[in-house]
């Protein structure tokens, strides 16, 4: 796990080069992206990042979406039962698109003839973000959709790469319970560091954001006790009343809690949230390190899949 993190970057210029198919998306409204986990995150960052508004389904039923929509199922194994009972349901839908390495979901898109992009097997999901969002925004790209900062995010990447050490510092020194904060509009990146924590370094983690953490997370600061650790995501474009809200909870809750601050990289919303998101990373296989635990299995995930498998 530890080596596919640390490649992400050249992993994303790889990515970039599949071939994906070209679609006419002028008269799409909106974006519906169907998945879970470390494939449905890639839904987080698109909708983070683009212009178009992007809803995000992790659930078994499809919601209401109107025909304009562009619906895309994205499951790296192509076997996640949550995506495939969904994108079934919008089969019939005029702009559908199948995102996986293979598994029942590529068979789906084939019988119905759904625009598929197809990537590489063999990786752990959510090592294979890479692959499950660069050529989506290549697809989005050429079919007429603005997202900004493609090179730009690459060198952000490869930058972070080179100066780990204040990473490693901080997955080292996380302790307790942990809360992971973002400014508004980098929620992606916040659930993506909390999933990376419950899956690379097997450890529970909340996330939650500005300024609405201030309307109740805020109060459960007041009875908290024991060790706790918040890491803050900052952003050179933040509000500054969001600014002014994180430097007063860095005092608030400073008594009780070690905060540790990553900061975004670039001008791009893309290079800014991917940025983060890459630095969080490294940050939960340093704290895998530290935990003594082996980052890639996820052993009761597979057990619940299973499980399930055998419930008719
Ligand atoms: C495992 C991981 C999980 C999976 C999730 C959905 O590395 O990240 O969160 O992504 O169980 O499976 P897929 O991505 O195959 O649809």
């Amino acid at each position: 796990m530890k080596e596919l993190v640390e490649n992400f970057p050249e992993m994303c210029e790889q990515a970039l080069r599949l071939t994906v198919p070209k679609k006419n998306l002028k008269g799409v409204k909106g974006m519906l992206v169907l998945g879970m986990g470390g494939s449905g995150i890639t839904g987080d960052i698109i909708r983070d990042c683009c212009d178009v508004r992007v809803d995000v389904c992790r659930d078994y039923k499809l919601p209401k979406c109107d025909p304009e929509t562009l619906v895309i199922a994205i499951s790296y194994s192509g076997n996640t039962e949550e995506t495939l009972s969904s994108f079934t349901q919008a089969l019939g839908l005029k702009n559908t698109l199948a995102i996986t390495s293979g598994g029942k979901l590529i068979e789906l898109a084939r019988s119905g003839k759904i625009d598929t992009i197809q990537i590489p097997s063999g990786m752990p999901p959510r090592a294979a973000l890479s692959y499950l969002l660069f050529p989506l925004i290549k697809f989005l790209r050429q079919s007429g959709v603005r997202i900004e900062g493609v090179d730009e995010a690459i060198e952000s990447l490869k930058s972070i790469a080179k100066k780990t050490k204040r990473l490693r510092e901080i997955g080292n020194g996380i302790e307790g319970q942990i809360g992971i904060y973002c400014p508004p509009g980098f929620e992606g990146a916040a659930r993506r560091l909390k999933t990376q924590i419950n899956e690379n370094a097997k450890t529970l983690a909340r996330w939650d954001s500005f300024p609405e953490l201030n309307h109740n997370e805020h109060v459960g600061w007041e009875n908290a006790t024991g060790k706790n650790t918040v890491i803050i995501l900052r952003d050179s474009g933040e509000h500054e009343r969001t600014t002014a809200r994180i430097e007063y909870m860095k005092e608030y809750i400073g008594g009780k809690s070690k905060i540790f601050e990553i900061f975004s990289l670039g001008k791009s919303k893309l290079s800014r949230e991917l940025s983060l998101i890459y630095q969080g990373d490294l940050i939960s296989i340093f704290l895998a390190e530290k935990n003594g635990v082996d980052a890639t299995p996820v052993q009761s995930i597979d057990a619940l899949k299973e499980h399930l498998s055998k419930i008719k």
